[in-house]
């Protein structure tokens, strides 16, 4: 039930991203659009202002000093001058007498003989100089007042008015044409938001029901890596990480059903003993023995066997063992003592060489493992009045452990192999020897644990020989 629910729910969810994602594109885009379409008009507009404030009050002067040029400022004299001037394309030309009376003006000339009542006027009369202009109604209204003065003194002023249809109308054409374009662009970058984030969405969704797909079980699904970005990145790491879930699961399955081979085997074996041993009413006491040290052997068998199952399945934990500082080469003198029986029952003798001070940190039962598992082996695979080398040396920063024996070798083609669980060259020579094929796959796992690596490699003249490389303790680090 909840599955299906997040299932109709998911959709839902990547379309809510991909909203978003084209809503945040569109928002950027359309405040870059905004700035672009603002920016250009202010700063143009201002170049008309700059542009018109000097043109005008450069006109405004040139009639300001003809002006103060008559010796009596009247109507006649204002409008002959601008007529001599031949100002055209001005909305608005007019001159004041010292107290404001107009004496002249383009735009009516029943004005003349009344006050004037601008601000601009009154302004130029104290002597300042004046310009303004706005940008309003399609229109550029400019105006420009300046004093006309004779001898130090304001005799009057002069106030000209422009009014610019026509500059106006090509910053509102070029307006208009920034709009176009921008709503152009901005429809262009909306369906390309939309496109590029529903692949986007479309990509997520596929890695997401990949991982939905894996979760149920289905290892061997990958996703197919197109493009070099990082989502492509994220896919292959998806895909690799598959194929160890994979590989792990293989093995899990292959581990248990190896483990219950090995354990049906010597079960088998028992029941076909007892069932002859009972079914048969008289069976003499030689045979019965014999049957019954048979099963007593299985049985050994079978208790090794989950010894080193539970000792795998430990590691397997991660169960946390104390580490003390061990002497290798004093481990190894003691498991060539505790293995001398075994030797000598074959006839192979034991030679042990250990250099002073080969400590490393580790829990004391893996370090006597590992060489017990290797020496044993040396021992049982070994030919009779074989030998076996065990020699531990200190190179640089590394406790080397190497373990010779003049034994019957591996085959090249099963060295890879080696230290896979249950793996044995040999299944019935191993088995008969009591062999689980678990004691290299234990001492891997342990060297691997203390940092250490392990080769194996055919001796020169017939035999094995493991090479152990263990980090050395110094007595610097704090043993855990
Ligand atoms: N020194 C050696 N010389 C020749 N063959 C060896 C040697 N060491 C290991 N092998 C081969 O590798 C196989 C795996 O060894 P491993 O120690 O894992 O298992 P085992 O000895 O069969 O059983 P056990 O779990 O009791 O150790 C052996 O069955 C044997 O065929
Ligand atoms: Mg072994």
């Amino acid at each position: 039930m909840r599955a299906a629910k997040e299932e109709k729910k998911r959709p839902k969810l990547t379309r809510r991203v991909q909203f978003k994602l084209v809503l945040a594109f569109f928002a950027l885009i359309a405040a870059l659009l905004v700035l672009l379409n603002t920016y250009p008009i202010i700063a143009s507009r201002d170049m008309v202002f700059a542009e018109k404030e000097s043109s005008l009050l450069e006109q405004a002067s040139v009639v300001s000093s003809s002006l103060s040029g008559l010796d009596n400022l009247s109507g006649d004299g204002a409008a002959q001058i601008v007529e001599l001037l031949n100002i055209s394309g001005l909305e608005r030309i007019m001159v004041t007498d010292a107290a404001g009376r107009i004496i002249y003006d383009s735009a009516s000339a029943s004005a003349e003989g009344r006050f004037s009542l601008l601000s601009e006027t009154a302004l130029a009369l104290t002597g300042e100089q004046v310009f303004w202009s706005r940008f309003a109604d399609g229109l550029f209204v400019s105006h420009a007042a300046l004093p006309v003065s004779r001898g130090g003194a304001v005799v009057g002023s002069v106030y000209l008015c422009e009014l610019d249809a026509e500059q106006a109308e090509i910053l509102l054409s070029f307006r208009d044409r920034l709009a176009a374009v921008s709503a152009i662009a901005l429809a262009a970058a909306l369906a390309l938001t939309i496109i590029f984030t529903r692949r986007l969405t479309l990509r997520i969704t596929r890695l997401s029901q990949a991982v939905r797909t894996v979760r149920e079980g289905n290892y061997s699904h990958r996703v197919a890596v197109e493009g070099s970005d990082e989502l492509s990145e994220l896919y292959d790491d998806f895909n690799s990480m598959t194929e160890t879930l994979e590989k792990t699961e293989e093995q899990r399955r292959r581990f248990v059903s190896d483990a219950s081979h090995e354990l049906k085997t010597p079960l088998a074996s028992i029941r076909l003993l007892a069932d002859s041993i009972t079914g048969s009413e008289n069976m003499d006491a030689a045979t019965v023995r014999e049957f019954v040290a048979d099963i007593s052997s299985e049985t050994e068998r079978l208790q090794r066997t989950t010894e080193k199952l539970l000792d795998l399945s430990r590691r397997d934990d991660g169960a946390h063992v104390k580490s003390v500082p061990v002497d290798v080469g004093e481990a190894a003198s003691d498991t060539m003592r505790r293995i001398a029986p075994l030797a000598d029952r074959t006839s192979v003798s034991l030679r042990c060489s250990a250099e002073p001070g080969c400590v490393v940190l580790a829990p004391e039962d893996d370090v006597y493992q590992i060489i017990f598992n290797l020496a044993e082996n040396a021992v049982k695979y070994n030919i009779p009045e074989g030998s076996v080398d065990v020699s531990v040396r200190r190179e640089a920063q590394n406790v080397l452990l190497s373990v010779e024996d003049t034994g019957i070798g591996i085959p090249e083609k099963d060295l890879p192999n080696i230290f896979s669980r249950f793996y044995r060259v040999d299944k019935a020579r191993s088995r008969e020897r009591g062999g689980s094929g678990l004691g290299l796959s234990i001492v891997h796992d342990a060297v691997a644990a203390l940092g250490g690596s392990i080769s194996v490699s055919a001796r020169e003249g017939g035999g094995t020989r493991f090479s152990v490389v263990l980090p050395a303790f110094d007595g610097k680090e704090a043993g855990t």
